[in-house]
């Protein structure tokens, strides 16, 4: 039997208190759909559905990328079995399909495969939970053999119910063609007014059928967000597991619970990080990285024993090995450190190549610029790269020394070996070996007296 899966994502999410459809909030920096998404196509479905409905062209726009996606329209939201309903005009009527919530995002996908082979074809297949507190979920309904009868929703349920603690999470497998029997059978007569997907299950067991059931051991897999809170406990779940799986490959990490990890991370041996760290897009870390506390690391590329140190921001670069950054430094796209460069507090670069060995180790901004092997650039250089109007490179060669709070006036070149004398203000290009000096000449005044304080009567 194919499979196919149909993804209800048409809810508002009313209680997000938000004009962003419910299932574009993100986790991790990606939408809630998204990860549900990725969740279901690790089962290899034919076909995946999503039902859309409240702020349906921009949950198309976000999700513009997912080519495999039949998007089917629920114009009004009229309870998840009319949504259900939506999908199976374009369901091949001999598929097993699998019904899961965009708006539940850590379900596992050997869960979802647990289900779906407890559904024989001839009945479904329910995915269950036994809460604590099963407030506001569908109960589970058994006979005196343990044998499921329905599900009744909490607004509908009697008080006796109500007490039930096996509830239903919502994830449902059954054959396309018996949805499309039971489906038919449903109306909306109930506390909601709604056609409630759940309401299949009894129509299927009077018809003969029998319900299996599995039971969700966690119950995160099946926690839904429907507010911002449940979104912000989703995220830490999410992050705690996403901690686990890297420290059980060898990453170390001194608080797992102050790490977020919002992309992908590659990482090679020994690789330890401090507290409130951010990795984020494509990261990929050499061996023996350490990254100190309060660091954002964003698609970047970090090659073997770089140390970087606390509150350093890192956005689009590449680190070779043995290099040191930080700590308050900022490296922004562009930049690129060969090996055993040396980047250090309070200093930000774009765009720019800090060649083998070089250094900038203190209060410098250096933009647009090639800088070769061995330069030293001292307190407070700044590339002046821009002119009011456009951007201009500055090229150092190797082993030239640019003393402390010079300004280099771009489009400039210094040579291999140059040396620029500190305060200079350079707006032409220093020859190879040359020094370059443009502060005022100092001046000792023999004469001059400082000036005494003025006795108060
Ligand atoms: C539903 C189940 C309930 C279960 C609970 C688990 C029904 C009738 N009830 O209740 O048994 O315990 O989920 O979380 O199915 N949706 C649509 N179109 C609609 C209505 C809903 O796409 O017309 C989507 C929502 O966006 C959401 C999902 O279906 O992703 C569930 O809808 P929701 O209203 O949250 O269902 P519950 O009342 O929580
Ligand atoms: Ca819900």
């Amino acid at each position: 039997m194919t499979l196919e899966v149909i993804v209800l994502a048409a809810g508002k999410g009313t209680r997000m208190h938000s004009v962003l459809p419910k299932v574009l909030h993100e986790l991790a920096d990606r939408p809630l759909l998204e990860h549900v998404l990725d969740t279901v196509r690790q089962l290899r479905p034919a076909r995946i559905h999503v039902v859309y409905g409240y702020g349906g062209e921009q949950v198309r726009e976000r999700l513009a990328d997912a080519d495999d996606v039949n998007w089917v329209e629920q114009a009004q939201q009229l309870g998840t079995g009319h949504a259900v309903r939506q999908a199976l005009p374009d369901l091949s009527s001999d598929a097993l399909t699998l019904v899961a919530y965009g708006d539940v995002p850590l379900i596992r996908a050997d869960t979802l495969r647990a289900v779906l082979g407890q559904c024989s074809g001839q009945g479904p297949a329910l995915l269950t939970a036994e809460l604590k507190d099963p407030t506001g979920y569908g109960r589970i309904l058994r006979d005196h053999t343990g044998a499921v009868t329905a599900i009744v929703e909490e607004a509908d349920a009697s008080e006796a119910e109500r007490q039930i603690t096996e509830i239903n999470t919502g994830f449902i497998a059954c054959s396309a063609d018996g949805l499309q029997v039971w489906l038919d059978s449903i109306d909306t007569s109930n506390g909601q007014g709604e056609y409630y997907l759940t309401d299949v299950i009894g129509c299927a067991v009077q018809a003969g059928a029998t319900v299996c059931t599995v039971r969700c051991a966690d119950p995160d897999e099946i926690a839904g967000v429907n507010s911002q809170v449940e979104l912000a406990k989703s995220e830490r779940r999410f992050q705690a597991r996403q901690a686990e799986a890297l420290m059980e490959t060898g990453l170390g990490l001194r608080d797992p619970a102050r790490f977020d990890l919002r992309g992908d991370l590659k990482f090679g041996k020994d690789c330890v990080f401090d507290i409130n760290v951010v990795i984020a897009g494509e990261v990929t870390l050499g061996d023996q990285v350490s990254v100190g506390p309060n660091c954002q690391i964003i698609d970047s590329e970090i090659g073997n024993g770089v140390e970087i140190r606390a509150n350093s921001v890192i956005e689009g670069v590449r680190i070779a090995d043995h290099c040191s950054v930080g700590p308050f430094a900022r490296l922004r796209p562009g930049t690129v450190l060969d090996s055993g460069a040396r980047v250090g507090n309070f200093v930000e670069t774009k765009n720019t190549t800090l060649g083998e060995d070089s250094k900038a180790n203190h209060l410098a901004y250096v933009g647009d610029a090639t800088v070769g092997h061995r330069v030293n650039i001292g307190a407070g250089v700044i590339t002046c790269n821009y002119d009011g109007a456009n951007k201009h490179p500055t090229v150092i060669g190797d082993d030239a020394f640019i003393g402390s709070n010079s300004a280099l006036v771009a489009p400039v070149t210094v040579g291999k070996g140059a040396t620029v004398g500190a305060g200079s203000a350079v707006t032409r290009d220093v020859p190879e070996g040359q020094l370059a000096l443009t502060r005022a000449e100092q001046q000792v005044r023999t004469d001059w007296q400082r000036p005494k304080k003025e006795k108060k009567n």
